[in-house]
């Protein structure tokens, strides 16, 4: 029987490949380059009866009506905005994501920034080594202290708890808005208390984005839930940049309105507005929240297992019902 055809976009180290490559015929970008672009993956994907795309890489209409033997869309992401999800669905094409690889180090990444912002760690390096850079007086490059405050979580899912448990044992309080109320076993594990959006904006000292972007959450924090939140408060997004306006947060950070930033997404792609280039109040990474040696051996593997397992029978990270 003829092998199925998996093109993959991007280049990985093969090591995660190995399973998926002894059964299957797997395409990778040539050696040195970096990835398929959308028009070569458009032109190839006739012949493919699954795609492994990277979370940024668009599958939309037009690909999936290039691709009539398309079963699969193995995404090497939790996130899978860069998906048509209903057309997907309507075409009967299988999507899956990899939750288990990532949640741990993108919580990692999300406790990361908060001490950088926190307790100013970026900002002072930078001007620690520039001569007369920093002046050390007890009322100077003062921070705020973690212990005893409250983090709001806005997604307490996979990713929003992690970064929950990180906050907890450094003896801050939780609280959190979800779409749905978690079980009371839940709340209780985390002592976390369930709060409309408007309540955690007022009240949390530290605001999380942990939700995935779709259009119900498009923009979700713009100037006007900024104005709500603290004038100490601190704003943490490791999930999806498109969730914040950024021209506004920009906005609130140079006016005082919030306290400080930590970004780790932007609505274009690693591309922060200019705005927020000039300030010492926000902690930027260029979406590094997976970006550990052990995870791209993890994901790869994980977006090889679900397409082997959705031939061959087996669990799936399924996204879509199809
Ligand atoms: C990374 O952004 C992911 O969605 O896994």
């Amino acid at each position: 029987m003829e092998k199925k055809k998996v093109l993959v976009t991007y280049n990985m180290w093969r090591e995660g490949y190995a399973e998926l490559m002894r059964k299957y015929d797997v395409t990778f970008p040539s050696e040195g380059v970096e990835s398929f672009t959308y028009d070569e993956v458009l032109a190839m994907i006739a012949d493919y009866d699954a795609l492994q795309s990277m979370y940024d890489f668009p599958v939309d209409r037009r690909l999936m009506d290039a691709a009539p033997k398309l079963k699969i869309v193995s995404n090497y992401a939790v996130g899978y905005d860069n998906i048509d999800i209903p057309y997907a669905t309507e075409r009967g094409i299988q999507v899956t994501n990899t939750p288990d690889p990532v949640t741990e180090p993108t919580a990692e990444q999300a406790m990361g920034l908060l001490l950088a912002v926190s307790r100013r760690i970026s900002e002072l390096d930078r001007r620690l080594r520039i001569p007369g850079g920093v002046k050390v007086e007890l009322l100077s490059n003062l921070g705020h202290t973690l212990y005893g405050s409250t983090l709001g979580i806005i997604g307490m899912g996979r990713i929003g708890r992690a970064f929950a448990r990180r906050a907890i044992a450094c003896g801050m309080k939780i609280m959190y808005h979800n779409r749905h109320r978690l079980d009371e076993r839940i709340e209780r594990q985390y002592g976390a208390e369930y709060v409309s959006l408007d309540v955690l904006l007022r009240n949390a000292d530290v605001v999380s984005l942990n939700s995935p972007h779709n259009s119900e959450t498009h923009h979700m924090i713009g100037e006007e839930q900024l104005r709500k939140m603290k004038p100490t408060a601190i704003l943490i997004n490791t999930a999806r940049g498109a969730l914040i306006d950024e021209y506004a947060l920009a906005k609130a950070l140079r006016d005082g309105e919030i306290w400080a930033a930590g970004l780790d997404v932007f609505e274009n792609g690693n591309f922060p507005v200019p705005e927020l280039l000039a300030l010492d109040n926000v902690v930027m990474t260029p979406h590094t929240g997976t970006q550990t040696v052990e995870v791209r051996h993890e994901m790869a593997a994980h977006v090889s297992r679900n397409i082997i397992n959705f031939f061959e029978g087996g669990d799936i990270d399924k996204v879509n019902l199809v």
